[in-house]
């Protein structure tokens, strides 16, 4: 028996979408695709308009993606300008700073302002349409103001998270060719300062592309400047004409692009377009959070990731929607920090990810009860599955039993949302993302390619496109194709494994491929091994995810030292702090266990399903292991797992 938790009559009464419009617009959305958005685009403000919605093939020989494509518009129009007549002097961002009491509120008509003389100073550099401009800034309004200021001239942001090494930062200004980079001083986070403008010097050195660096002046500490490279923002920002006029581009312009880690080494720079992403992102975001005007919303995800761009950036900013920012984190200076800001603001729609519940839930309902959050009215979950225990504290502790949970569920390549209970609409079962969202046709597919009926369970994937999603990988259609649109064609593939119950709502069982989430972050296993791999001690590393209880996964290294060096604490050490100083805090190992030699099969394959058995501590039925080349060096993994095992119980 499955447990289920109805829409709240008076919730439904007054929501975009009851369970009735639900039912009639998903068969209307499916069975009329261009109808629908269609009728869904018109909720942006056109150029020139389109004539044709559509024009798409999943075939992997003949991919095409297009939507809109002869429409014309600019997205800072949309997303600002649009909302000044009514909005100049209201509020579009109340700002948190990391440390209580430091605050900021941003209103429509100086958020304007910001971006139109920003967009001004990138244009004095050089920057026109089509050109890529790095993003590498804390959550601060800066943020949104250089995004916006990006695409008022039609140029293309790209955003790195601000916790990234300098390393992570230089592949990607050399992958994108980024001509500006936009950073600040320092960062703070947790009580903690990020050398922001350090990082970036050391990554821009040797990135030619990079022809100027804007900095925001967040901290104000002393940073070296490049004179002829540098330019303060505040500074070039005052000088400059206070009027932009908006750049027309195309509806399949790029707009941004993104990089994830997906099961090869580089992380891939996935491309959004103009008009299909404004369209899905816009639209979806007030149906799934069933925004109203006056509604107060708080995305709490960083800016470096899709969560943020689609649903904290362009999402609230489509629909003239006043959010909250917050640059800290949810423990510091203790775990009621976000209850306090919920309390302070009032705030109506709140969004997060597991991860961060789960830690809270660890320091018990002490820090909740401290704070009044009768002001929520919905909640939302994204990242990677909700444990049905973290999804029932978050209903009853933070949500009081009274609010819906929009657990919804999509990705980097998606662009928006692709599975999700509709709060008005779909009642909730804890941790399934329940229904497609409308125009969204999942399908269940077996190892063969069969799409399966009824309760099932499989690979995630999408029939027929959607006007969000990524059009290609920069300077890799190849793969773009291969990865998504070869394995099962005619269809998207998710990288997901998915089960399917007999009321048609979906779980997602997380990632079947070489990807794991660590904290809602999506790693490369690839590119962790690489990396460890380059420390001069190590002769081979095979990254696995493991069960942990707050991250969801934990990332499991097994390193294979060279011959003549001795295995130590040190060394362990010194391994996991190379991770983090080549990819980021994020990506440290959780665990680090010597491996004098990896499972392999005989051409010399690690075998990964042995080693992801023993990471989750299970050490037998290894299934068919007649391919292990050595079974010798399967016992000795076992051996050592067990040895530490029983070391930390002691
Ligand atoms: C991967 C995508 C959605 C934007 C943030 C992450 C996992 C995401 C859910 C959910 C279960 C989820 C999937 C997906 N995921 N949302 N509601 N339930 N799993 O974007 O970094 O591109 O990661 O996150 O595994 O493939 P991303």
């Amino acid at each position: 028996m499955s447990e289920i938790y109805p829409v709240p009559p008076a919730f439904a009464a007054r929501a975009h979408v009851d369970a009735a419009a639900y039912d009639r617009l998903y068969r209307q959305s499916v069975e009329d695709g261009e109808g629908f958005w269609r009728g869904q685009a018109a909720f942006l403000e056109w150029m020139r308009p389109f004539t044709r919605v559509s024009d798409t093939n999943f075939d992997p020989a003949d991919l095409r993606i297009r939507w809109f494509a002869d429409g014309t518009l600019n997205a800072s129009v949309n997303c600002v300008d649009r909302h000044l007549p009514a909005k100049a002097d209201k509020p579009a961002i109340l700002w948190e700073g990391d440390t209580p009491g430091e605050n900021r509120m941003v209103t429509w008509g100086e958020l304007a302002d910001k971006v139109n003389r920003l967009a001004n100073v990138l244009k004095g550099l050089g920057v026109g349409k089509g050109d890529v401009v790095a993003v590498y800034l804390p959550v601060i309004p800066e943020v949104m103001v250089a995004m916006m200021a990006c695409v008022r001239i039609g140029a293309v942001h790209t955003v790195v998270f601000s916790g990234f090494s300098s390393e992570s930062l230089a592949n990607r200004i050399e992958d994108s060719q980024a001509k500006v980079l936009i950073t600040a001083d320092e960062g703070h986070r947790g009580g903690r300062v990020v050398p922001l403008k350090r990082n970036a010097d050391v990554a821009v050195a040797g990135q030619p592309s990079i022809r100027h660096v804007v900095v925001v002046r967040r901290s104000g500490a002393p940073v070296p400047v490049t004179p002829g490279r540098d330019l303060w923002y505040d500074e070039a920002t005052v000088a400059a004409d206070p009027w932009c006029e908006p750049v027309e581009v195309g509806a399949e312009d790029p707009l941004f692009i993104l990089y994830t880690s997906g099961s090869t080494g580089k992380p891939k720079g996935l491309v959004h377009t103009t008009g299909g992403y404004l369209v899905h992102v816009g639209t979806s975001w007030r149906i799934i959070f069933d925004w109203h005007e006056g509604d107060l919303f708080w995305c709490t995800a960083d800016v470096g990731w899709v969560t943020a761009h689609s649903y904290k950036i362009y999402g609230p900013l489509l629909n003239g929607a006043t959010s909250v920012m917050f640059e800290g984190v949810p423990s510091w200076p203790d775990s009621s920090r976000w209850w306090s800001i919920i309390e302070k603001h009032g705030v109506n729609i709140f969004y997060t990810a597991p991860t961060a519940l789960r830690s809270l839930m660890r320091e018990g309902e002490g820090p909740v009860r401290k704070h009044d959050l009768s002001s929520l009215r919905v909640l939302g979950s994204v990242g990677e599955p909700i444990n049905p225990e973290a999804w029932r504290w978050y209903h009853s502790v933070i949500g009081g039993g009274r609010c819906p949970i929009v657990d919804n569920y999509w990705q980097t390549e998606t662009g928006a949302v692709l599975l999700v209970p509709i709060p008005g609409a779909i009642p909730n079962k804890p941790g399934m993302a329940a229904q497609p969202y409308f125009g969204i046709r999942p399908e269940v597919v077996d190892a063969d390619g069969n799409t399966l009926e009824g309760a099932a369970e499989g690979n995630m994937c999408f029939r027929g496109s959607w006007p969000g999603q990524a059009r290609t990988i920069l300077h890799d259609h190849e793969r773009f194709i291969r990865t998504y649109f070869a394995p099962y064609p005619g269809r998207f593939f998710t990288g997901d494994g998915v089960k399917r119950d007999a009321d048609g709502y979906y779980r997602i069982s997380g990632r079947v491929d070489d990807v794991i989430n660590v904290s809602g972050h999506r790693l490369g296993t690839v590119e962790l091994e690489s990396a460890i791999s380059s420390h001069p001690a190590v002769a081979e590393a095979a990254v696995v995810g493991y069960p942990h209880e707050v991250k969801g996964q934990g990332v499991f290294a097994y390193v294979t030292l060279k011959e003549e060096v001795p295995e130590s604490e040190e060394l362990r050490r010194e391994i996991i702090e190379w991770v983090r100083a080549r990819i980021g805090p994020i990506a440290s190992p959780d665990i680090v266990q010597w491996a004098p030699a990896l499972p392999k099969n005989r051409a010399g394959k690690i075998l990964r399903r042995i080693l992801t058995k023993v990471a989750a501590n299970q050490f037998d039925n290894f299934g068919d292991t007649s391919t292990v080349a050595d079974p010798a060096v399967v016992d000795d993994i076992v051996r050592r797992r067990q040895t530490h095992l029983a070391q930390e119980k002691a």
